[in-house]
Order: structure tokens, then sequence, then C-alpha cells
């Protein structure tokens, strides 16, 4: 059986982090509302409780019934997590002479408590807190402190029971993942046999189980999680699974051609669909990003719905939605910000169940899964492209004409970034076409003629992104490529914004 911590999510920023460290540790994890701990599942080996935005003496703090997790797993609480415990079982907490950011050192801890195992003098933790634990419950016992913060962890005498004021999870605890590896591996006996090849074998084994001999449908887009979800689901049904492609006119340069023939290399059983004298009509002469948008989502059910109306036995539709898009993070009022996306206005008479082999996944596992099924590394680290392709990147109408100039302008900036060795070193990159015409002088003629716009971002999420730095000697060669090469260009811009408050895309 998959063994599995539980992390009970407060509503602190850090709460998936604390998942990407016990994955990290090669064992499996699932991050829940603090309030939807999952009674009676026996492959529950620990449970991490997260820090929290609340103080727990806010009435509208977020509680938890300890009895349903004290005494029967190993519990670690994290900030919040570890005041909560304190103060409902007897301590104290109460607000701080100074709220405490930033670095501390370990100035003292017991060297023979399993949670400290090989842990250094002094070590740097990372402290995020304005309240402070006063008081501990008189059964628990003092195992680290810094020079400001006497409780800095705890342990319940005689019990499976821990609290750490700091945060282990972020980089900047330095020996933070060894406490939480002390705490998965050593406390909670994790086998850490949660790996890319295990995840590979058990799901195409639960695939075939519940999947049985129907045939399912997959809409591919070109992008990573797509692709692998569908290599995934090729290996466990062969062609049972159909999927497909639509073509909207507005994919990179010979992207269509590109990824149709890398999927069919691939194995996959793959429909084509070229739609793009469709998009382009129902977008004549519209202007509004909002309205484009909203043209391209809807042609592009109508298309995808009539092409998987001709497989009329299909039973389920997958899809490629990873853990991010699915986590459940709480605000302060106690609402979901982010649900579980759904099957983007699919008609509901179709009557197709959904399959999601991807969505316990964080991106760079879906990325070591694709590696490990063998898939080519251009597919495993594409940039992400937005789903109507570079109808965000037009500014103004959108026709076939500007279409081919951006595909041409784009394909020099992406091809550059390759040879140049940079493509990995930026999130995503791209070009945006400016609705302005400028003068310019090419041989002894004067050009009026449209400015492109090259945007390139450093991101780990694409919540908060930078420029990408890149070295001028290669902007040279790009814009002097793109004015020379491409027919109806004649000045080309690199866009300096961060995000916030700018956007990756234009529109
Ligand atoms: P922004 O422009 O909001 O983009 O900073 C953040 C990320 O989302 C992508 N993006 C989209 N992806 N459909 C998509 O599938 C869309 O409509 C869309 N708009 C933006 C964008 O490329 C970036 O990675």
């Amino acid at each position: 059986m998959q063994q599995k911590i539980i992390i009970l999510d407060f509503g602190s920023q850090t709460t998936q982090l604390i998942g990407r460290r016990v994955r990290e540790l090669d064992t499996f994890c699932e991050i829940l509302p603090y309030n939807k701990f999952p009674k009676d599942d026996p492959s529950v080996i620990g449970v991490i409780l997260s820090g929290s935005p609340f103080s727990v003496y806010d009435t509208e703090a977020f509680k938890i019934d300890l009895s349903e997790i004290r005494g029967k797993y190993p519990v670690l609480g994290i900030c919040y997590g570890a005041q909560f415990m304190s103060y409902t079982l007897g301590g104290n907490v109460e607000p701080a002479g100074t709220r405490e950011y930033g670095r501390a050192n370990l100035a003292s801890f017991d060297k023979e408590n399993p949670l400290f195992r090989g842990f250094e003098e002094n070590s740097q933790v990372w402290m995020s807190h304005g309240d402070t634990i006063t008081k501990l419950p008189a059964n628990f016992k003092v195992i680290a402190s810094t020079d400001k913060v006497e409780n800095a962890a705890y342990q319940a005498e005689g019990e499976q029971l821990w609290g750490v004021q700091f945060h282990p999870e972020v980089f900047h605890s330095v020996q933070g993942t060894l406490l939480l590896e002390n705490f998965v591996v050593g406390i909670c006996g994790s086998r850490q046999d949660w790996s890319a090849a295990s995840f590979v074998d058990s799901t195409v084994a639960q695939l075939k189980e519940q999947l049985g001999n129907d045939r399912v449908i997959l809409g591919l887009s070109g992008g990573v999680d797509s692709s692998v979800a569908a290599v995934l689901l090729n290996k466990a049904i062969g062609s049972n699974l159909t999927c497909i492609f639509v073509d909207h006119g507005m994919l990179r340069k010979n992207e269509f051609r590109n990824v149709l023939h890398d999927y069919e290399c691939l194995g996959l059983n793959v429909i084509g669909v070229d739609a793009s004298e469709k998009f382009f009509k129902d977008l004549e002469g519209v202007t509004d990003p909002e309205q484009k948008r909203k043209i391209i989502g809807r042609d592009f059910v109508e298309v995808f719905d009539a092409e998987a109306r001709k497989i009329t036995d299909a039973r389920w539709l997958a899809q490629g939605t990873i853990y991010p898009d699915r986590i459940e993070s709480l605000n302060i009022t106690g609402k979901t910000i982010k649900s579980h996306h759904n099957v983007g206005g699919l008609p509901e008479e179709m009557n197709l169940r959904l399959c999601e082999p991807l969505q316990w996944l964080f991106k760079d596992e879906v990325r070591r899964v694709g590696r490990q099924m063998g898939m080519p590394e251009h597919l495993i680290t594409r940039h992400p492209f937005p789903g109507p392709g570079l109808a965000v990147r037009i500014l103004g109408d959108i026709t076939p004409e500007k279409v081919r100039v951006l595909q041409d302008a784009d394909d020099i900036f992406i091809q550059g970034l390759r040879d140049w060795g940079l493509y990995d070193q930026v999130w995503q990159a791209g070009v945006i076409l400016l609705p302005v015409k400028s003068v310019g002088v090419m041989g002894d003629e004067r050009t009026y003629e449209r400015a492109v716009a090259l945007r390139a971002v450093t991101s780990t999420d694409a919540m908060t992104a930078d420029w990408a730095h890149l070295p001028y000697d290669f902007m040279a060669k790009v814009s002097n490529d793109i004015i020379n090469k491409v027919k109806g260009v004649n000045r080309v811009c690199y866009d300096i914004s961060s995000k916030p408050p700018s956007t990756i895309e234009w529109e």
C-alpha cells in the first residue's frame, strides 16, 4: 500500500512548499483543508499541521478536534500548527513583544531528540510569526530555543507529537529538509518508495483497472501536462485512447505539424483537426481581448465536441490536470480561492466521466514521469504556452497575415534562445505584435511598418515573474534577424516589466 503523509492546510502561504519537501523525500503526501482529515485511511503514516494567517485566539481561527489525530499518528505542527496544539492542550500563546520575521539561530536544542538527529550547532531557521508560545502545556518539554524565542520547538512527553515555531519547509531554514526527513522517515517510518518509476507502474495498473476496455478521449494541447497524461494512458489502454489536437490557427510556426509528428512517434492515436478557418472567420474584426478569448473558447469546445462525438462509444474524458490546479488554498475568510477547474464547458449530455491521472503531481514531477517514460526532452521542457495561443499576443484584430508575421518573429526568438543555450533559463518567452507602425529606413527606402515587443520572463509558477536579463549580444542578434527576415516589421523592443504589476501576456 502507498504510504502517505497528510498535511492539513490552515491557510499558510507555505503549505504547498511543505508538500514539495515531503515529495522530495520520495514520500507521497496529500494537502487537505484543515477540517478534512481522512478518518480510517490505513495508508496514513503521519500528519503535519501547517501555518495560518490567523492567531490561535482569533474568534475566526481555524480549529480542529485534535483527538482525531493525537495518539493515532505522529504529528508535527509548524508555526500556527505548533501554537494551536500548545494552546488547545493547556498552554499559552500571546502576541510577541516584537514580531519576528526572518533568520534566527537555534541557540540550543536537544541533540537526543529524534526530530533534531544530525543537526548542527546554531542552525539557521526561518521565523515568520507575530505570536509566541509563552507557556507550554504541563506535559510538554522545550526541545529547541533561539535567542528571542524560548519555546522554538517542543515535544509532548511520551507522545509522538512535536511542534516547531519556525518554518522547516522554506529554503532559508538551512537544515529544514533534514528536520522534515527526521519526521517523515525517522519518526513516521516512510519507506521512501514514491518515485517516477513507482508512479508510472502503479498508475498504469490503476488505470487498467479503472478503465477496463472503455474508450477514452483526451484533448492534447502540445503542452507538457496533456502530453504526459496521454503517454501514460497509452501505456495503460493503448488504442482505446483517442487524442484530439485542435489547430485554431494561432499556434507557433509549424507547431501543429511538428507536435502531431512527435505524438505519432510516441505511438499515440491522434486526430489532428485543422479548424483555423473557422476561428479566423469568427474572430474577424474583433479587437476586445475578452471577446477574443470568449470566441476562441467557444469555438474550441464546438470543434472538440464535434470530433469527440464521432467516437460514439467513448466513456471517459481524460485531462492533464495537475496538483497545483486542484489544491484548494484557503483564504482568510475560509472560502476557497481556487477550486478544481473543470471540463471547460463540454456539453453535459456527452455523459463522459473524468479521468485525471496526473492530479496528484507537481509540475516538476510531471516532467520526471515524462522522462521516466522516455519522452523526448524537447516535449518535456517546453515553455508554457497560452491556450488561445498567439491571439493573446496580437493587440487589436486578428488576421492570418498578422499571425504569419508574429509566427516568423516568434520562431526567430525561440530558436535563438535554443541556439544560445538560454531556452531553459527562462520560464517563458514570446513576441507580441503591437498595433503601431513607425518609420524606418531600409536601404534607400523609407519604411512604415510594424513594431514587435520581445517578452521573456523568469518565474517558478507564473504567479510572479521578472523580466529575463538576456545578454545584449543575443538581443542585438535577434533584433537584427527579425528586422531583416520578417517582412512587415521594422522595430523591435524588449519588455522590461515584472509581474505584478504587469502580466506575462499582454492581453
Ligand atoms: P499572465 O498573462 O496572467 O499569464 O501573467 C500567466 C500564465 O498563464 C498563461 N496564460 C494562459 N494560459 N489560457 C491558458 O491556457 C489563457 O487564456 C491564458 N492566459 C495566460 C500565460 O502564458 C502564463 O504562462
